[in-house]
């Protein structure tokens, strides 16, 4: 059975991310016969500073840059669930990408974006970027709209299946993408 992380792009006080995320990978658990797991990125600190080499290389100095390498590369695709920071997506998901390289090459990669319209500029980003590491990210990028008053309430609560019901369809023609990209990558 495949192991799909599902990535939670936000580290900031009162976000969303973990309650969207876990939303997206129960969706997830009944779309496709894989394994979810939640990754949150404030489980793994990985200064940006730290690693004197080159990711590609794959030698790294630290323990923690190790235990991320495992991490990644263990698992057989991955669901990022990420906020539109300032029209892009938030640095600690970048720093986390960039600590690695060869860990993410040729595996499938699904997007899914939150933000006032939908976070469209974000996915574009991130997609350019999973590119660039080599993986496959599926065509259908889900951009779930976030009322204006939720963005100024500012609470870190939601209850993603009533904020995003519009959203299923493009949810489930995504997981359908991931599973055939799974299923073409053996
Ligand atoms: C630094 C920052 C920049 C933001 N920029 C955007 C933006 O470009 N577009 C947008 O729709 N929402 C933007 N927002 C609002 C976020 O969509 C909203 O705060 C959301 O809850 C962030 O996700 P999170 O709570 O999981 O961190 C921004 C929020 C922050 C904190």
């Amino acid at each position: 059975m495949s192991t799909i992380l599902v990535i939670i792009g936000s580290t900031r006080a009162r976000r969303i991310g973990p309650a969207i995320a876990a939303w997206v990978a129960a969706l997830g658990r009944a779309a496709l016969p894989a394994r979810f797991e939640l990754v949150d990125l404030r489980d793994w600190p990985l200064p940006m500073d730290a690693e004197p080499g080159i990711p590609a290389m794959g030698a790294y100095a630290f323990e923690q840059t190790r235990a991320w390498s495992r991490k990644v590369g263990a698992a057989d695709a991955f669901v990022f669930v990420t906020p539109q920071y300032n029209w892009g997506y938030p640095a600690p998901l970048k720093n986390a990408l960039d600590h690695l390289y060869r860990e993410w090459s040729g595996k499938p990669a699904m997007i899914v974006t939150y933000g006032s319209h939908g976070g469209g500029k974000c996915a574009d980003q991130l997609r350019q970027v999973l590119e660039g590491l080599h993986m496959a990210p599926v065509a259908t990028m889900p951009g779930l709209k976030l009322g204006r008053d939720r963005v100024e309430a500012n609470s870190g609560l939601i209850d993603p299946a009533a904020a995003f019901a519009d959203h299923l369809e493009a949810l489930d023609e995504a997981f359908a993408d991931l599973d055939a990209a799974l299923r073409r990558a053996g």
